[in-house]
């Protein structure tokens, strides 16, 4: 489908799911539609015939087409009937642990239609490549794999982790060093729980990213918020007079402002953390991804102290889905808390990691993620231009150098207002407030365009450029 079919079933879709058109509503026939809007019959029936195949809209006999009931993301989030059923009622939500709450109580990232900040692109992955090697690995098994396996994951894969980590991200590392794991999100996990007592201070990154929260909350970590600079997190001495077990930072691109830590700030980090026997956890979420000016090395490659953990997730240079990441640890602690992982866990698939090993020698994981880095840089380029010509300097962008998300910088006050209002139409545009713990001090969009296709990027940027015409009250 293409052209205008797709831009037709792109705003119905849209229209669908922003509720403006409602579960149940009856559409205009294909022939009204037609005749309406000035298109082919055959175009409006293609579009239709792609919303009845997604499970957007049903067609019944005679009677025309309707908006589904039920959306698809809804059904794919559902729970089965039988365990939906037994809900409990929201009178017994106090049964959950105060930790449970606390986890609950983080501001959640936005996902769906429009800019949400941590989606990458799923349509280059190569899908068909991967099932065969899926299948072809559970066809050959070998026995080690059907096993247990030892701690920190498939060997294959940690040598191929510490190979690719030493080359692109100049990490120091040997494999012994590298410890599998489901994603960042279980990496924070287990620094918070192996590395961590509770009631030990955490510093976080004010704003920051509500997925490490979440996992210090779980521990029982007290949080202390750290205020961002030009240059990157800017502890002072009151921060370190805490005392704090861990330090969570995102030195190459922050989440979700985007700056990039400087040089100097590093080595201040390195040498302050050292001094007070902190662990940093350095999350390296997307940095492959950078399109300009020199590769950042990793903070953990100028570490002399082994105060690092380097934290390293698939879940951008590959698809979420896949929940593989990893751990770097410091050599002197790294077989105890490979142990201990294990011990928590016993984490299995192996199978898995062992295809991953394998994409990683072949060079197809290196080659997918050149591929990625262009179609990132292309589409954030098209947001930047399309921005620039809607509103040239009135709402500045910040960020861009690396990774799928930019920040579009506002005024005080009226960030979270273009968000809901953006949200009203559809699009999400998350605010830089509402990743604060403190007091906002930067105000601004979070703009996820790794996983929007370019057609998209160009209408949804539109109608944000509109909306925040509006808020700043630009005429026009
Ligand atoms: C800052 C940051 N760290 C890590 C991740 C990835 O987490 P995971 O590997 O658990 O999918 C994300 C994803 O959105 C992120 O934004």
């Amino acid at each position: 489908m293409q052209g205008l079919a797709e831009q037709l079933y792109s705003e119905l879709r849209e229209r669908i799911l922003a509720g403006t058109l409602e579960p149940g509503a009856r559409l205009p026939s294909t022939r009204r539609m037609a005749a309406d809007r000035g298109l082919a019959r055959n175009t409006v029936i293609d579009a239709f015939d792609r919303l009845a195949g997604e499970g957007y809209i049903e067609s019944r006999t005679g009677s025309g087409s309707f908006v589904a009931s039920t959306l698809p993301e809804a059904r794919l989030h559902a729970l089965p009937p039988q365990i939906a059923a037994k809900r409990p009622p929201q009178s017994a939500r106090a049964a959950l642990s105060q930790r449970a709450e606390a986890v609950l109580g983080e501001v959640a990232i936005m996902e769906g239609e429009g800019f949400p900040p941590c989606v990458p692109d799923l349509s280059h992955f190569p899908f068909k490549e991967w099932q065969s090697a899926v299948s072809r690995a559970w066809r050959n098994l070998r026995q080690g794999e059907a096993a247990y396996g030892g701690p920190g994951g498939h060997i294959e894969l940690r040598t191929a982790i510490a190979h690719h980590l030493q080359l692109s991200r100049q990490v120091r590392c040997t494999p012994a060093q590298v410890v599998v794991t489901n994603g960042a999100q279980h990496g924070l996990d287990l620094c918070a729980r192996l590395l961590a007592d509770a009631g030990d201070t955490a510093l976080v990154e004010d704003p920051g990213y509500p997925g490490a929260r979440r996992m210090f909350r779980a521990a029982n970590l007290e949080l202390a918020p750290v205020p961002l600079d030009e240059e990157g997190v800017a502890p002072t001495a009151r921060h370190w007079r805490r005392r704090p077990k861990l330090v969570y930072i995102t030195p190459s691109h922050q989440f979700p402002s985007g700056v990039v830590m400087s040089l100097s700030r590093r080595r201040a980090l390195l040498d302050a953390a050292a001094a007070h026997g902190a662990w940093i956890i350095e999350d390296d979420y997307d940095g492959e991804f950078r399109f300009s000016g020199r590769p950042i090395a990793s903070l953990q490659g100028i570490d002399r102290d082994q105060r690092v953990i380097y934290l390293g997730t698939f879940s951008k240079a590959l698809f979420p889905g896949l929940r593989l990441g990893y751990l770097v640890l410091p050599e002197p602690i790294a077989p105890r808390f490979a142990l201990a992982a294990a011990q928590l866990a016993f984490e299995g698939r192996l199978v898995t990691q062992g295809v991953l090993a394998n994409f990683m020698r072949s060079g197809q994981f290196a080659a997918h993620v050149r591929r990625m880095r262009l179609v990132y840089e292309a589409r954030r380029d098209l947001f930047v231009r399309t921005w620039r010509r809607e509103l040239g300097d009135a709402a500045p962008l910040s960020g861009m150098d690396t990774g799928m998300h930019l920040l579009v910088e506002l005024p005080a006050g009226i960030d979270r207002q273009v968000s809901e209002a953006a949200a009203a139409q559809g699009i999400a545009a998350q605010s830089l407030s509402s990743f604060y713990l403190g007091p906002p001090t930067r105000h601004g969009l979070v703009i996820g365009y790794g996983g929007v296709h370019e057609q998209a990027i160009r209408r949804h940027a539109h109608t944000l450029a509109q909306l925040v015409r509006g808020a700043l009250r630009i005429p026009g």
